[in-house]
C-alpha cells in the first residue's frame, strides 16, 4: 500500500491509498481523480496517462522501457520526469509518491 499524491494542473491535490500491484494510473482511475484519461486501459498504447514524477521520486519509480519511451513521443509537453502512469507499479517503496498531471492528455 502506498499513499500517493496526485496534483492536477490547477494545483488541486488528491491524496489516496493505492494497493500494491496496481499501477499509478489505476490508483487515479479507481479514485475518480481527474487528469488521467488512460484510454487504452493500461496497455502502454495511448499516452493519455502521462504524469510528471516529483523529482524526489524519479529514481524509485525506475526508468522507462523502450515501449514507454516510444509512446511518450505522442504525449505533449514531455519533460525529463515524464512517465506513463500505467507503467509504474505500486509497491510499499512508493509510499509518499507525488505525481503531477499535465494540462491536458492530448
Ligand atoms: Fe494508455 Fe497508459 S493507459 S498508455
Amino acid at each position: 500500500m502506498a499513499k500517493i499524491t496526485y496534483i492536477e494542473h490547477d494545483g488541486t491535490e488528491h491524496v489516496v491509498d493505492v494497493k500494491n500491484g496496481l499501477t499509478v494510473m489505476e490508483g487515479a482511475v479507481k479514485n475518480n481523480i481527474p487528469g488521467i484519461d488512460a484510454d487504452c486501459g493500461g496497455a502502454c498504447a495511448c499516452a493519455t496517462c502521462h504524469v510528471y514524477v516529483d523529482e524526489a521520486w524519479r529514481e524509485k519509480t525506475g526508468s522507462t522501457s523502450a515501449m514507454e519511451d516510444s509512446m511518450l513521443d505522442f504525449a505533449e509537453n514531455v519533460e525529463p520526469n515524464s512517465r506513463l502512469s500505467c507503467q509504474i507499479k505500486v509497491t510499499d517503496a512508493l509510499d509518499g509518491l507525488i505525481v503531477r498531471m499535465p494540462e491536458s492528455q492530448h
